[in-house]
């Protein structure tokens, strides 16, 4: 490390901890991976941390779902997460979790210095409250009709059909989305974050840490008023209690960017490192937080003043990114395009996507696009025939015409001097993250090394006799601009760039080492380092993504009902199943349900009585291949308001989904109305 070596702390937002990676969290940890390599690369002391997030409600009830322990569930989780983040070569220091000890101290500490700081205030709330499942409704958990346009099945915090903000408690005929139940009110003592206590500070703050884009934001929500941040949820929650509050816990979002510290704090104890020197008030390291723009107000806003009012050092810099849409698109699971990480990784190298990312990103918050066309092109025309050929192109001339050693002298010192001479630009593109620019600057130079090649005609040079030194001359240089260009790509292709070192034969790509070109240097034999894309490694991918979408509907899922997009896979006790009531029932009539693209309407006869059930099964069947069949029916489910009408009861389906959907039974003589167990 030299004197002039910066100590840098760099974090991603950490991926909540019931769900699979995929494409659009990469943006994010491809964006800091480079960045992190880069400054390393630069012969900086930079520590990369991440966790997953790992409390919260949904957590809590996913793992309720799956009939596991939250424990278990994020063990899991975390495994696969650390899988995919690995695939695609985001090279954390230390990957945690929230839920660990070092969390739940610091989140312990920076309360009670906040309590004692007076920054926390008490206050009984009225909220929604599901008596079936025993437990407060967070707002995504409460749906019913907007009580400004009075369309169906919203959820308690906005519609989606017209916009409208408002509370749980102003939905018209709302229902817990976890059990069904009608939500009653009911009080409870909450504790908040008196957020409007370091508004001078915040004010000051902003000004210099946040991007520019991200300061008209700001000034809107200083506008608006900085209100008191609820930072308590009642029990059951999954979570760490309150201190000096039995039965209370700390909202998920006030324990997830002490993970941050919690993941620093982990991997200090195991490196020896003196964690006080990053996080102390009066630290000289740099702490950079890389995130996605829509979750700025926890780290432009909350998370600054919590710093400041336990007496920690703050952030540097918040990095917000835009989202990512594919094809133009938002990710969309039926077009194929919402790629899981794991699957992406079964078709295709993780440095294509890294390198079209790079292309692609700037500083600002602009949401990217990964046009799958362009991808392969780009990936194609940059990579594989602009940087890899020039090693391509130049290494068996020097094996065959000198053994595999360099010239002793570069013939066009200047063309190398201009490449190296580009790199300060480069790297004042990779600092500021616009590596969109460094990529194209890069390219710039790719090019001109091909021309160089192109006018030197090494091919040509030799066929003709005594030209051996010329062919070794020009190649020599073409091999030390291969050299020059892999070391500036190196943060964005780190495989790649291993195996570029392993065919130049040297020890590593430093950027100061650019500086000395490869002179009278034995290289190894040429492997080629990267392979086209194929359209049909593409459309694979694609086809994969909507197949695992199936897959994950294919267990015996309810064909309509609050659930219908999760898997269900609880256990239950038999006194449970018993209680099922499972009918034989006649499909009396089934129609179309105009303005639904997967329900169909049927008309069930259970031998007297006739019920109304939504079920998704119109990839399956049409309404005419129903009528007059039988089926298997949940008649005792209790009635579920839909969009289209009440559903009462729901109808059994298994297979994988799409056209494979089966819910009839030969007629055996099964009558309507008949109990099947
Ligand atoms: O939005 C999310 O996915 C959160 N899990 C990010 C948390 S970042 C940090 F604060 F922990
Ligand atoms: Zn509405």
């Amino acid at each position: 490390m030299t004197d002039s070596s910066r100590k840098i702390l760099v974090t991603s937002a950490l991926p909540y901890a019931n769900g699979p990676i995929h494409l659009g969290h990469l943006v994010e940890y491809i964006q800091t991976d480079i960045w992190v390599r880069f400054q390393q690369q630069r012969g900086h002391q930079c520590t990369y941390v991440c966790a997953d997030d790992a409390h919260g409600t949904p957590i809590m009830l996913k793992a309720d779902q799956l009939g596991i322990s939250p424990q278990a569930l994020i063990d899991q989780v975390s495994q696969e997460h650390q899988r995919d983040f690995a695939g695609f070569l985001v090279n954390f220091d230390n990957y945690y979790s929230t839920h660990s000890e070092e969390n739940r101290h610091f989140a312990s500490l920076i309360y009670t210095a906040l309590r004692d700081g007076g920054h926390i205030e008490r206050k009984t709330i009225t909220q929604a409250y599901d008596p079936v499942k025993e437990m407060f409704l967070p707002d995504r958990f409460v749906k019913g009709e907007c009580p400004k346009c009075g369309a169906a099945d919203q959820y308690g915090d906005s519609c989606e059909k017209c916009g409208a903000t408002y509370s749980p408690t102003e939905l018209k005929n709302p229902y817990s989305a976890v059990s069904g139940a009608t939500p009653v009110e009911r009080e409870s003592e909450h504790y908040f974050f008196k957020l409007g206590n370091f508004e001078a500070f915040l004010r000051t703050w902003v000004d210099n840490h946040v991007q520019e884009q991200m300061i008209h934001k700001l000034n809107e929500w200083f506008e608006a008023g900085l209100h008191n941040w609820d930072i308590s949820r009642d029990a059951p929650y999954w979570g760490f209690e309150i201190p000096d509050a039995p039965g209370k816990y700390f909202y998920v979002w006030l324990d997830a960017p002490i993970g941050y510290m919690a993941s620093f704090k982990n991997w200090c104890d195991k490196q020896g490192v003196d964690f006080n020197a990053y996080w102390g008030a009066d630290s000289d390291a740099e702490l950079y937080h890389f995130i996605g723009k829509d979750i700025a107000y926890f780290h432009t806003l909350f998370w600054p003043a919590m710093l400041e009012g336990a007496g920690f050092r703050k952030p540097n810099g918040v990095f917000c990114h835009g989202f990512l849409t594919v094809d133009g698109q938002k990710m969309s699971k039926s077009r194929g395009t919402f790629i899981m990480a794991e699957t992406y990784l079964q078709h295709l190298r993780p440095e294509y996507l890294r390198y079209y990312f790079a292309a692609k990103l700037g500083s600002g918050i602009d949401d990217i696009d990964l046009n799958l066309d362009d991808f392969r092109m780009r990936v194609n025309a940059d990579l594989v025939n602009k940087v890899i050929n020039i090693a391509s192109r130049c290494a068996g001339f020097i094996k065959k015409f000198s053994g595999g050693e360099l010239a002793a002298a570069l013939t066009e010192p200047a063309l190398y001097a201009d490449a190296v001479a580009a790199g300060e630009q480069i790297a004042n593109c990779y600092e500021k993250r616009e590596y969109s620019r460094a990529m194209r600057e890069i390219m710039a130079l790719a090019d001109r090394a091909n021309q160089y090649i192109d006018a030197a005609e090494p091919w040509v040079l030799a066929k003709q006799e005594g030209q051996e030194q010329a062919v070794i001359d020009c190649c020599t240089m073409g091999i030390n601009l291969f050299r020059v260009i892999m070391t500036y790509l190196a943060p964005v292709l780190p495989q790649v760039a291993e195996d570029a070192k392993t065919f130049l034969n040297v020890e590593s790509l430093g950027w100061n080492q650019i500086q000395q070109p490869l002179l009278s240097h034995s290289i190894n034999k040429f492997k080629p380092m990267m392979q086209r894309v194929e359209a049909d490694q593409v459309n694979a991918m694609i086809e994969a993504s909507k197949a695992t979408l199936a897959a994950t509907e294919s267990q015996i899922t309810p064909a309509a009902g609050p659930l219908a997009d999760e898997p269900v896979q609880d256990t239950i006790e038999f006194a449970d199943f018993a209680k099922v009531d499972l009918r034989v029932v006649r499909i009396a009539k089934a129609e179309h349900v105009e303005g639904a693209d997967k329900l169909l309407r049927l008309t069930l006869d259970l031998g007297g009585e006739t019920r109304q059930v939504f079920a998704g099964i119109k990839s399956a069947y049409a309404p005419e291949q129903l009528e007059g069949k039988l089926t298997v029916m949940v008649a005792n489910l209790a009635p579920r308001k839909m969009k289209f009408g009440v559903s009462e009861g729901m109808v059994l389906a298994a297979g994988p989904g799409g056209q494979d959907l089966w819910i009839l039974s030969p007629d055996d003589g099964a009558q309507p109305g008949m109990r099947i167990k």
